[in-house]
Formats: structure tokens, sequence, C-alpha cells
């Protein structure tokens, strides 16, 4: 009895000294995840909306820095609501094309880095606007342009509640690449789009308030859940998105008909 109440009050102890983003390393959540702050003027963010919001909320340390690979599989899984294979997997591969070091951890400003610099940064963004080309040394990720993402809202003529549906993203995807960006680029750009929808939606979809909340305000709806597919949001989920959209934007969306994006 006294051995496991000095392995209690040792833990406690311990866990209080250590830095607050780093008591979060099995974070588990059903509804909105940990109070959101706005970032303050030290701490790092991405062009990546969810990751901005999973920073947000203190899923990732608030000040963006020091993420560990466990710390993004276990937001992806247990917050997110990935499957194992999918989550732990995109971690891995995350942390392997940012972090080269083992011994080190991820810090959300590299992720300023530009496609053809070995980056994931490319043209023709949702949320934001690209990072200047050449990249100035310590640039930051500009951060969300409202404007532009109630522009895409109101090009597919949805609000408030209203489900957005695969036609609606490959519409904003079609509005945005008027000026033909690289297929690349179209790829990670339709890759994205299909994670957003697939774990931002909660149980009933992707409505507009959702889409604004994460892209816009980089915050969980408040009317969010994490989504119920069974095992978890994984690879069949993203082949099945990837290819629906790819479906849309060639033969369900009449391009005359879509307003040119902004893509500045
Ligand atoms: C389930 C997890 C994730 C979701 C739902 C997600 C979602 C998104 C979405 C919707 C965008 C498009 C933003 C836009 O076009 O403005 C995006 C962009 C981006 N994501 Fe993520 N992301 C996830 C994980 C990651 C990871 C693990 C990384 C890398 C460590 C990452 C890095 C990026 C970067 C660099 C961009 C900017 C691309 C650009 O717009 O130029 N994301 N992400």
């Amino acid at each position: 009895m006294r051995l496991v109440l000095t392995i209690l009050a040792l833990s406690a102890i311990g866990a209080s000294a250590l830095p607050t983003y780093m008591r979060f390393q099995s974070v588990s959540a059903e509804g909105v995840p940990g109070e959101w702050k706005a970032p303050g003027p030290g701490d790092a963010r991405s062009p990546c909306p969810m990751l901005n919001t999973l920073a947000n909320h203190g899923v990732l340390p608030r000040n963006g820095k020091g993420i560990t690979k466990q710390m993004l599989g276990d937001a992806f899984v247990n917050v997110l609501g990935c499957s194992q294979l999918f989550g732990r997997g995109f971690a891995k591969v995350a942390y392997g094309k940012f972090v080269k070091d083992p011994t080190k951890t991820l810090d959300l400003a590299v992720l300023t880095l530009p496609f053809e610099d070995g980056g994931i940064e490319h043209f023709a963004s949702l949320s934001r606007p690209d990072v200047p080309r050449p990249v100035p040394k310590g640039a930051k990720a500009p951060p969300p342009d409202k404007p532009r993402i109630e522009g895409e809202l109101a090009a597919i003529g949805k609000s408030g509640d209203q489900i957005i549906t695969t036609n609606d993203l490959a519409k904003i995807r079609v509005g945005l690449e008027k000026n033909n960006p690289p297929a690349t680029h179209k790829f990670i750009a339709a890759a994205e789009i299909c994670l957003l929808q697939g774990v931002a939606h909660g149980k009933d979809g992707m409505t507009a308030n959702r889409y604004r909340s994460f892209l816009a305000e980089e915050k969980f709806p408040a009317d969010w859940s994490k989504p119920d597919y069974i095992g978890g949001f994984g690879i069949p989920n993203m082949v099945s998105c990837l290819a629906k959209l790819g479906v849309q934007k060639l033969v369900g969306v009449k391009k005359s008909d879509i307003p040119y994006l902004n893509t500045q």
C-alpha cells in the first residue's frame, strides 16, 4: 500500500513538474478536446489548419514546438478518430519527412517549407496565401485568410448546417486551380481536402460552419464529435474520397459555373 501511495505521489509531482505540453502523451477525447486559445506571439504555427487546431486546443503543445511522433499519432488516433494503422503511419511518415534526426522533435514552423524544397506547402491552398518563394529566412506561415474561405463557401452556395458534399469539394478545388498548378500540388491538395472531410466532419458530415471553424478559426467546432468509422478513418476511406473527388473534378463540375477563387 505504502509503495502504491509513493508511486502515485511521485507521478503527481513528476507530472506537475513537466512543461504543460508534455502532459498530453495519451490524450483522448469524445467531444471538443481542450480549451481553445489563440496562439501567442512566440508560438509556432504551420500552414496546416488541423495541426494548428490541435495546438490551439492544447492537444499538441500550445507553443507548436517539441512535438514527438507519439504525440502526433495519439492526436490522430485518440482525438481525430483515425485508425491505428493510418494515424500512427501518417505520424511516422510526417515525422520522417520533417524531423530527420530521431532524437529531435517537430516544430510546426518547419512546415512552411515549400513543396519544391522537399516540403508540403503548395499552390492553391484552401485557407491561406502561399509562402513567398524563395522563402525569406525565418518566414512564418501566413494566418488564415477569412475572406478567401468565405469566398469558397459562397461559390458552392453552402452556409450554416448545410453539408458540404464531395461534389462541393471538387468545385472548390476546381475554382482554386484555375491557374493550373502542377499535378503534384493538385494531388496533395486533394488528399488534404479529403482528410479534412474525413476526420473533421463529426458524425453527420462536414457542415459549412465546421469547414469555417477548422479553416478560418483553427478551432474545433462546438458541435464536433469524433467521426464513427468502423475501426477509425483509414486508407480505404481516403482512397474512396480521392477517387470520388477525382471523378467529380473531371465530370461533375462545369468549369464555367465556378467562380475564379483567390489563389494568391
Ligand atoms: C489528420 C491529420 C491532418 C489533417 C486533417 C490535415 C488537414 C489539412 C488540410 C485541410 C490542409 C489544406 C489547407 C489549405 O489548403 O489551406 C492541410 C495543409 C497542410 N498540412 Fe495538414 N493535415 C493533417 C496532418 C498533417 C501532417 C501530419 C502534416 C505534416 C507534418 C501536415 C502538413 C500540412 C502542410 C504543410 C499543409 C500546407 C499545404 C498548403 O496549403 O500549402 N498536415 N492539412
